[in-house]
């Protein structure tokens, strides 16, 4: 309602849930210009349609070099890419042409087949992980679970041998539990991980294998190549992009289905029957209910422009909120309810526009199996402890668990 106070944003009781000060934006200052807790100030966009007007529009850049904020202030704001790193000039920072090019020559190596063909390998990576804990009773289902699935996933796509995988956990860990605070361990493991694979490529470049890596040195667009530099920071983003989302998706999705027993009840009734649908209308559903991308990332105007009735000057920054846009009773009938059997679920999960998640499939292929496979072995899963006690992370453009104890009948 108008009169309601204007809720305060990004406190602790934001990041425990985010959504009833989403709704007051909605309805009372959907295009909303705020400071971040960084200090930078940037607008939010809230509503669905706006939302997905932003993410299409070409004159909201992803270059960094378009934020006006001034020169001496860069590098401070913590906006990925204002640091000079090779390993930053990737999809996420790049518009067209660049993108284009990159894009496609990305999309010749990562095809849905290559996604297809990897489902037994996600299955038998998800049923180690599970029986490594199956038999005490209780979990950490981030800690155990949702984080090392998808690191080790990625690394068998991309060709980082079995040996080296546990260095990525370790420096992957480091990124996504100080993401936003401080920041020498994680400068170092970005480090430590962009050495890794300019070694790596240098590598499969003298030695091609079946993997990701040597499939991007070989696609070539017009006999164009990728540099190294080029594939070093792609296959940087692939990690980057397809690791705390696909952490966030089985753990802020396990967390939804704890919440709401009774559909949880019906997702279980149905891959007991042998049935898949309400598994797939039901994962795109818990990302749109309590999706991982909170905020899409950066966007920059190159130029005057309205956006939802609102002028937003030129170099001024742009971040679309999908939480909130996912949640627009405009756009979704019932939209604070979880229904897993929704069918008309366009939701901004993972974005819309030319930088839509190219690593879809993928998560799906994660998502469903990790749920289905949880749920049918561990049938009595159940929440260790108070609810109220859990902790969300804080960070800005991710929503996820810090932890999140189960237990259940060995
Ligand atoms: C882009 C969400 C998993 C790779 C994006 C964007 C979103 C998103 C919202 C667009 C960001 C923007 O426009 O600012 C998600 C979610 C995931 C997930 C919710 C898991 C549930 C993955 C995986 C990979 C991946 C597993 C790859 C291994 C990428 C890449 C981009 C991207 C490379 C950039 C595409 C471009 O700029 O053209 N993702 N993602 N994502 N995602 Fe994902």
């Amino acid at each position: 309602m108008a009169t309601d106070p204007q809720p305060e944003l990004f406190t602790w009781e934001f990041a425990t849930d985010p959504y009833p000060a989403y709704a007051w934006l909605r309805e009372n200052s959907p295009v909303h210009k705020t400071a971040l807790p960084s200090g930078v100030e940037a607008w939010l966009v809230t509503r669905y349609a706006d939302a997905r007007q932003a993410l299409a529009d070409q004159r909201l850049s992803k270059n960094p070099a378009n934020h006006a904020e001034p020169a001496h202030a860069k590098g401070k704001t913590g906006i990925p890419g204002e640091r000079k790193a090779e390993l930053m000039t990737h999809l996420l920072n790049i518009d067209p042409p660049d993108h284009t090019r990159l894009r496609r020559l990305v999309s010749k190596a990562f095809t849905p087949r290559t996604v297809a063909e990897f489902a037994p390998r996600v299955q038998e990576l998800t049923d180690d992980l599970i029986d490594k804990f199956a038999a005490k009773g209780e979990a950490d289902l981030i800690h155990d679970f949702a984080f090392p699935l998808p690191i080790y996933a990625i690394c068998d796509l991309l060709g980082v041998p079995r040996e080296d995988q546990d260095d990525f956990r370790d420096w992957a860990g480091m990124m996504i539990r100080h993401g936003g605070g401080p920041r020498g361990g994680v400068a170092r493991s970005v480090k430590k991980m962009r050495n890794y694979l300019a070694e790596l490529i240098h590598r499969k470049r003298e030695n091609p294998g079946d993997d990701l890596i040597s499939h991007l040195i070989r696609a070539s667009d017009d006999g164009e190549h990728l540099t190294e530099n080029e594939a070093a920071a792609m296959a940087f983003i692939l990690l980057f992009a397809g690791f705390e989302t696909t952490v966030n998706l089985i753990g802020n999705g396990v967390h939804t289905l704890l919440q709401n027993p009774d559909q949880r009840a019906r997702l279980q009734e149905s891959l007991a029957a042998g049935e898949t649908g309400l598994l797939a209308t039901g994962v795109e559903e818990l990302l749109r209910y309590d999706g991982p991308v909170e905020l899409a990332t950066w966007r920059f105007a190159t130029e005057a422009l309205t956006l939802g009735g609102q002028d937003i000057a030129e170099g001024d920054p742009v971040l679309v909120v999908l939480a909130a846009a996912d949640r627009d009773p405009e756009r979704f009938t019932g939209a604070d309810t979880l229904d897993l059997s929704r069918s008309d679920n366009q939701h901004l999960g993972y974005g819309h526009g030319i930088h839509y998640c190219l690593g879809a499939p993928l998560a799906r292929l994660e998502g469903q199996t990790a749920l289905a496979t949880l749920l049918t072995r561990l049938p009595d899963l159940r929440l260790a402890g108070d609810p109220a006690d859990l902790r969300w992370r804080g960070g800005l453009i991710m929503r996820g668990l810090r932890t999140l104890p189960v237990e259940f009948d060995p």
